[in-house]
């Protein structure tokens, strides 16, 4: 499986898009506002440059996409009016990978621009100049030096491929209960090659002195098989009712494996200290728990877990089974989940960490 070619989220605007089932980012988006904050208040602490650069990797395309870019010119804009500066131009790269809905992105852009001249008014009219960037962000994106602030959110838990050695991981799609020993090394290792790649390749793309905001999935606890974990695993059972009716072959599950890591907040630094690149200035964790998203029935939270759960992974499971049996696949899952968060808690841990560039 070719990670950059799957990994993106369903497109469009419609019923089983990601624009239409992207709250939970949203509410990660909502949290990490803060650390937003601080971060662009303290580059901008003197004035900011007079075009203002900043990049989103793994954008998407969605509500989501152009919301973080309004926050980020709401906190500059602010700033500005606060401590009587200049408002800069901004310059937005929207970064995903090739296969992402970048058309529905660019029809929102306009729009946008409306309703950022009715709300900000000539200080903000004219200013803001959008552009897509496709391409992975574990490869250079960007020139040297040409980037003040960089932003990524809910999409460095995605690995660049999946783990090399899995093959003794039969009957698992990810790290799983009874996955023998190495699997979690395997999954770790490439963990650790692709964050020390992503803050390589974003240290030679950030001015001196730049900041970074990244907010991801985690897990509380060294024990790998962590609650983040828990709906791959629902969905390999749920491959495997799919396989014992029939409709899927057994040899396809053992080597089908998700390209997903959730570190913890111990392994997020280790690595950000061995490779001397950025410094860290703060690093929160915010749990998500889904049963508090919902007051419905088992049944229709289980549907509307899976509903969220079928826009992000819908695109790998097809490239690798197809895609006749995906309504049947996704009914047998929201069945699992159903049962699976009528006896226990659905929980997500979040981090979120701001980096400052090292200079020397
Ligand atoms: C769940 S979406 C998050 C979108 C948005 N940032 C938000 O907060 O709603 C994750 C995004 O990361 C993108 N992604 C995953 N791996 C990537 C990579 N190596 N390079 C660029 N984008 C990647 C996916 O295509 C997907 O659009």
């Amino acid at each position: 499986m070719v990670v950059e070619n799957v990994v993106h989220m369903n497109a469009g605007d419609g019923e089983s898009s990601y624009a239409n089932n992207s709250s939970v980012q949203k509410s990660l988006l909502l949290k990490s506002r803060q650390v937003l904050e601080d971060s662009i208040n303290d580059y901008g602490i003197n004035g900011f440059p007079q075009c203002f650069k900043l990049a989103d990797l793994g954008c998407s395309s969605g509500p989501n996409t152009l919301f973080l870019v309004n926050t980020v010119i709401d906190i500059v804009h602010a700033t500005c009016q606060h401590k009587d500066f200049h408002v800069p131009e901004f310059q937005v790269f929207l970064n995903d990978l090739p296969g992402n809905d970048f058309n529905t992105i660019f029809k929102m852009v306009q729009p946008f621009h409306s309703r950022l001249a009715d709300e900000k008014g000539d200080t903000c009219k004219d200013k803001c100049f959008i552009s897509g960037v496709p391409g992975s962000f574990y490869t250079r994106l960007f020139p040297s030096t040409s980037l003040d602030f960089i932003h990524s959110s809910s999409s460095l838990h995605w690995l660049s491929q999946v783990p090399e050695k899995l093959e003794s991981n039969k009957g698992h799609i990810h790290l799983a209960e009874g996955s023998p020993p190495g699997i979690f090394q395997a999954y770790l290792n490439q963990y650790t090659r692709d964050f020390s790649t992503f803050l390589r390749l974003r240290c030679r793309e950030i001015t001196p002195n730049g900041r970074m905001v990244l907010a991801f999935q985690g897990r509380s606890s060294a024990d790998p098989i962590s609650s983040g974990c828990i709906l791959f695993e629902l969905l390999a059972k749920s491959l495997h009712d799919m396989s014992s009716e029939g409709f899927l072959r057994e040899a396809d599950i053992d080597s089908f494996n998700i390209p997903f890591y959730n570190p913890t907040t111990y392994e997020v630094k280790v690595i950000i200290d061995t490779e001397g690149f950025f410094s860290l200035k703060s690093l929160q964790t915010f749990k998500h728990d889904v049963e508090i998203q919902s007051s419905s029935d088992k049944d229709t939270r289980g549907r509307m877990v899976a509903k969220v759960f079928r826009v992000v992974n819908e695109p790998m499971l097809v490239a690798h089974f197809g895609d006749t049996y995906m309504d049947k696949l996704f009914q047998r899952y929201a069945q699992r989940v159903a049962e699976y968060i009528s006896k226990n808690k659905l929980e997500f841990l979040h981090l979120v960490i701001s980096l400052n560039r090292n200079t020397n």
